[in-house]
């Protein structure tokens, strides 16, 4: 795993969203993985940049979303789906046929997994993903566990996730327990993975980084994959 420290924001979105912009030259109708969270969006915002300039075309790529709330319908100011098309997709040449969310009103989740893990498929796997991290080393929404996951799944939010995601609802009350996520083995799958963290998972990083390889810590798993880059922001 490559370490790189950006000094603030501004220059994460430029060092990881310049990543991004690369791969797409080198595969107009690559498959990216993307991530919701704070941490993403100055990488969002250099891509539209890019876009806006005239150096980037979105129109042949396709996107896969890590995961999304159970119960919370498309059109939810919180469901990840709207915040992709608010801080990308709304912004770019992209066709929205080709971006994938999980559907969090999906009757049955468990058929909802097995959809998306055919999308993905169909896909050809990911070509590069963009990754944040979760408080107790989550990736998407795959929390501490006994195992790591394979594929998409149904999942419940820790504790820890729940009060880091009440700061964008009304009240703790009204973050849904229940995600659907991709899995660490659709993960690892990616052909690349770019992960980006604000500075107060320092420790986390470290953790996952350069301690054990376990499923406690999701994000540990990195570590068995040949092409990751983590950026994080100096304090
Ligand atoms: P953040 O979220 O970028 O908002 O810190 C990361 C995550 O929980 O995966």
């Amino acid at each position: 795993m490559k370490l790189i420290i950006v000094r603030n924001k501004e220059e994460l979105g430029a060092r990881a969203g310049g990543m991004i912009a690369e791969a797409i030259n080198a595969k107009p109708d690559i498959a990216l993985g993307l991530a919701t969270g704070s941490t993403p969006i100055p990488v969002y915002r250099e891509l539209i940049r890019l876009y806006e300039k005239g150096e980037l075309d979105f129109s042949r790529v396709r996107t896969v979303n890590l995961d999304e709330y159970i119960g919370l319908p498309a059109n939810h100011p919180q469901s990840y789906r709207c915040f992709m098309d608010k801080n990308l997709f709304d912004h770019i040449n992209i066709d929205k046929s080709n971006t994938y969310v999980p559907d969090g009103m999906a009757q049955n989740p468990v058929a909802e997994c097995a959809r998306y893990d055919a999308v993905i498929d169909r896909l050809g796997g990911v070509g590069l993903q963009l990754l944040g991290i979760g408080p107790n080393g989550h990736i998407g929404f795959n929390e501490p566990a006994d195992a790591f996951s394979e594929r998409t799944l149904a999942v419940r939010l820790a504790e820890a996730t729940i009060t880091a995601n009440a700061r964008f609802f009304d009240k703790p009350a009204d973050v849904p327990e229940r995600a659907i996520s991709m899995g660490v083995g659709d993960i690892m799958n990616a052909k690349k993975i770019v992960l980006v963290a604000g500075p107060e998972k320092r420790e986390i990083v470290d953790m996952a980084m350069n301690g054990a390889v376990t499923p406690n810590i999701p994000a540990s798993v990195l570590q068995n994959h040949r092409d990751v880059t983590v950026f994080i922001i100096r304090e």
